[in-house]
């Protein structure tokens, strides 16, 4: 009797997700969770028709690169599928740090942490090292990853406008001298594709004694010599404290890497949760990243075709009167402004045969509802000609 009055009880929660309007729009427009039936390097099957993909992170081409195909099978053959555990508890592999030595030597510093996914890196190299009583100066425009690390660290936070070394400077007057500070910042910023004024906005926060965290996931392969990233390319390696990022994105694999000075490493390994309590990256995650950060270091062509494709497609948007949001990257918004325009724009892209992902308020600033596209090394002059004839019909469909 008292089970059967239970189970006749309503869940607030079951409720809240059955009447959830976002989730309700999803499924009726279905713009994101797609299912792609088939890839080949930049071509995927989508409904039994060939697409370009203009909206994956795989800005070097290296998904597809033989090397990397074949050192993501060998490593499985060596270590298994999985170490099924956290390094904390099973132990590390030879081929995590072997990977972790490779990544840091590339980036010029000490040590680095390899996790499964960037989204982890990121979070714990805030989480891990802001606690409550600190301060956090955060750019407005930094990644989700990045908010969920400075909520679990307890610090206060403080936000400086997008981008802006001078608000940056205001923000700092009003936080007392003797607060541990937090600098936190991308390298480039995955939706708009701006490059952090970094020369800036680091002396300011090195001046006031702020710790710097930034998030390279979109800078890593794309800037800096042979794609050391941001930092590289602004010659500011000493003036950084942590350099985060993702490996699925130019390292064509998944997983994620904090990379830093040795002490600081080691002080992530004992404090982040997120690293102490989450199973090690795989050896075929590893083996891919691996392969590619050897090839971005002995094959230049892929990412001198990478800047090559960027500059064309850049060219070309702009000739059809498009707002990129000042983009100077290959990561490239296309603002429309709406929900209804960005809608109307990715439907007509994908029926000319060109697949790209929509991101709308509150996701980007109001107003700023954009069709977020990236270009790769793997697109050919073909497809970025065909690129340009859908785009030019989705202008004309507004
Ligand atoms: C700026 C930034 N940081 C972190 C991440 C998370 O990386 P991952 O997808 O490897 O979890 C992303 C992914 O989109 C990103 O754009």
């Amino acid at each position: 009797m008292g089970l059967s009055i239970l189970s006749r009880t309503k869940k607030a929660i079951v409720e809240r997700c059955h009447d959830d309007y976002p989730t309700k729009m999803r499924l009726k427009y279905k713009p994101f969770y797609n299912s792609m039936e088939a890839q080949k390097g930049a071509h995927v099957r989508f409904n039994g028709r060939e697409l370009i993909m203009l909206s994956s992170n795989d800005y070097l081409g290296l998904s597809f690169h033989p090397k990397v195909i074949e050192a993501c099978g060998q490593a499985a053959k060596t270590w298994g599928a999985s170490t099924t555990g956290a390094r904390s508890a099973n132990g590390s592999r030879g081929y995590h740090l072997a990977l972790e030595e490779k990544l840091a030597h590339f980036l010029g510093r000490e040590s680095c942490h390899v996790s499964v996914a960037g989204y982890i890196s990121c979070l714990s190299s805030v989480a891990a090292f802001a606690q409550k009583g600190d301060v956090i100066l955060a750019d407005k425009n930094i990644h989700s990853c990045l908010w969920d690390g400075i909520r679990l660290s307890m610090a206060t936070v403080e936000r400086f406008t997008h981008n802006n070394p001078e608000d940056l400077r205001q923000v700092l007057k009003s936080v007392p001298h003797h607060t541990p500070k937090m600098l936190v910042i991308e390298g480039v910023y995955s939706m708009e594709g701006h490059i952090c004024r970094l020369p800036e906005i680091a002396r300011i926060a090195d001046e006031a004694g702020c710790f710097s965290v930034i998030d390279d996931a979109h800078g890593f392969g794309v800037l800096g010599r042979q794609g050391r990233g941001t930092v590289d390319h602004f010659h500011l390696n000493d003036k950084i404290d942590l350099i985060c990022g993702s490996m699925s994105k130019s390292l064509a694999s998944t997983g994620g890497f904090v990379a830093g000075t040795k002490e600081l490493i080691e002080y992530l390994r004992t404090h982040s949760r997120q690293t102490i309590f989450s199973a090690a990256l795989s050896p075929s995650q590893a083996g891919a990243a691996s392969a590619a950060l050897d090839i971005m270091q002995t094959e230049p062509q892929h990412l001198e075709r990478l800047w090559r494709n960027t500059r064309r497609y850049r060219e070309m948007l702009k000739g059809l009167g498009l707002d990129l949001w000042e983009s100077e990257t290959p990561a490239v918004p296309i603002v429309l402004g709406s929900k209804e325009l960005v809608y109307r724009f990715w439907q007509s892209l994908i029926e000319k045969g060109v697949f790209t992902i929509l991101s709308i308020s509150p996701a980007v600033p109001p107003g700023k509802d954009l069709i977020r596209t990236a270009v790769s090394a793997l697109h050919t002059d073909e497809d970025l000609d065909r690129i340009g004839e859908a785009m030019a019909y989705a202008v004309k469909k507004l």
